[in-house]
């Protein structure tokens, strides 16, 4: 899901094309919701909709929300069978409490989570599920520190990244204070395969734009980009393909 400050970044057609690793690998999110025909579920954070088309095939009754509306025309159009909505993850309410709620690669964008968390509890019936994967605790580490390093270098002494990666106690102890039980939540190693020979640059140009505008000339920006790549290369590239050093928080919760 897009936030509000993100939502230039968002990119539909990235998101669809060579960053589509995004929804790829929720594909084995939606095999742990197991969703059922008939029931009711919410999937936070839709982004073009290909989980919820997913979701979908089950015959539960699924309902998108995404804060970007770019992502939504994109959704709205290749799935015109599904309802599709806009809304924040902090700020969201529905009509009706939903069966489940699902979602995929998007609460570390989320801040702060506690709102997020009291917003996803309103959506569910008592009893209902929560099962969600997102970035935890020492995702993308290396990337992180070598970008981090190399913008200061640059003259960018202000970055910071706009993401939230708890640990499992962080989140578990989140949700328990606002009324869910854990049932289940793993923290996973996930090398994530860049799609091409650029997929390291096209994840930084994607999701740290903001600070890639701040350098002064085109010039700058790509030899930023070459650095971060040689540095990076010994760890993340690996028989031609790039990895991004993904973990993965993964929880199945349940409201009380
Ligand atoms: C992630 O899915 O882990 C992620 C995506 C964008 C930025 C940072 C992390």
């Amino acid at each position: 899901m897009a936030s509000a400050q993100t939502d230039t970044l968002w990119n539909p057609q990235l998101y669809q094309g060579s960053h589509s690793f995004v929804w790829k690998l929720g594909a084995s999110v939606v095999e742990l919701l197991a969703p059922q025909a008939g029931e009711r579920i919410l999937d936070l954070g839709c982004g073009t909709g290909q989980l919820t088309a997913e979701i979908a095939k089950s015959g539960a009754d699924v309902l998108g929300i995404d804060n970007s509306e770019k992502m939504l025309a994109e959704a709205r159009r290749n799935h015109p069978g599904i309802r599709f909505q806009q809304g924040d993850a902090r700020t969201f309410a529905v009509d009706e409490p939903f069966d489940a709620l699902f979602s995929n690669a998007v609460l570390h964008w989320v801040k702060p989570p506690e709102q997020a968390v009291g917003r996803i509890h309103a959506a569910l019936k008592p009893g209902g599920r929560f099962v969600a994967e997102f970035g935890g605790r020492g995702n993308t580490e290396l990337m992180q520190e070598a970008f981090r390093r190399l913008v200061r270098e640059a003259g960018i002494s202000n970055f910071e990244t706009p993401w939230f990666f708890p640990g499992i106690g962080e989140y578990a102890s989140l949700l328990e204070a606002h009324g869910f039980e854990v049932l289940n939540a793993a923290l996973v190693d996930r090398p994530t395969a860049l799609d091409g020979e650029h997929g390291l640059r096209n994840w930084f140009e994607m999701f740290l734009s903001n600070t890639l505008d701040q350098l002064s000339s085109l010039e700058l920006r790509s030899r930023l980009l070459e650095d971060v790549e040689a540095e990076l290369r010994p760890r993340l590239y690996q028989n031609g393909t790039w990895y991004a050093d993904y973990r993965r928080l993964r929880l199945v919760a349940r409201r009380q």
